[in-house]
């Protein structure tokens, strides 16, 4: 179903108008929608209907990327009715089109890519385009001395069919790692740690492919990606 969205709210996400000064320009016939005038602010549009103000056309964004450093405490879904979400720390028009492309939990912080491009963050996540994605995690117990290997060979989580991709652990203290997965299964780092008897204590997504959180970033900033990071995404 094609997302709908009033006229009103549609103009003033792609012009600098506000709802109200919107909702005027509508009753007084300054809009037009695929070249009929619409005089009612709460008629529904979708993204492909063509609005024209004073007979421009209002247009339509291109394909965007961003890159956003996630909070603890925010979801990754574009609506929830309890807490906030990551789409609630970006400022852009046309927001109701953007989706984030690969979700990380509401208590892991880090990398997280936002875009309107639904063949972009598809091949973001499908394990099959080979974007790894890294992790530096915080574990309650000591990193048991086989996990590495048991990682690398894949492990077995709770009630899945397969084992997990081989997996690269590097121990960077007793009860701190970085870890590479290539797939992105429902709170997949965690179960894996579970898998081995230990505990997620923290987790912070670094990189996805060769695009890496910008350490300019502060926690819930956010800036458009580079053309080379958009591209790495092959
Ligand atoms: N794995 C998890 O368990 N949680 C995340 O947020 C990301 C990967």
């Amino acid at each position: 179903m094609p997302q709908t969205i009033r006229l009103d709210k549609a103009v003033s996400q792609v012009t600098n108008l506000s709802r109200a000064d919107a909702k005027r320009a509508a009753k007084s016939g300054r809009i037009t929608v695929n070249g009929e005038i619409i005089t009612n602010p709460a008629t529904k549009v979708v993204d492909e209907d063509i609005l024209c103000l004073d007979g421009r056309q209002l247009s339509q964004p291109g394909p965007r990327y961003f890159m956003l450093h996630k909070p603890l405490g925010y979801v990754s879904a574009s609506k929830d009715s309890e807490h906030p979400t990551v789409l609630d720390l970006i400022d852009e028009p046309n927001k109701h089109l953007l989706h984030v492309a690969g979700r990380l939990d509401i208590d892991t912080t880090g990398l997280v890519l936002i875009t309107d491009d639904g063949q972009w963050s598809h091949k973001v996540t499908s394990p099959r385009h080979h974007h790894h994605k890294v992790y530096h995690v915080h574990l309650a117990d000591s990193i048991a001395e086989n996990a590495a290997d048991k990682f690398a060979k894949g492990v077995w989580l709770d009630g899945e069919q397969k084992r997990t991709r081989p997996a690269q652990l590097e121990a960077l203290s007793m009860k701190e790692a970085r870890l590479t997965i290539s797939e992105g299964r429902y709170h997949q780092v965690k179960r894996m740690f579970a898998a081995l008897g230990n505990r997620v204590l923290q987790l912070h997504r670094e990189r996805i492919g060769t695009i890496v959180l910008d350490e300019e970033l502060a926690e819930g900033d956010y800036r458009p990606l580079t053309e080379i990071e958009v591209n790495s995404i092959q």
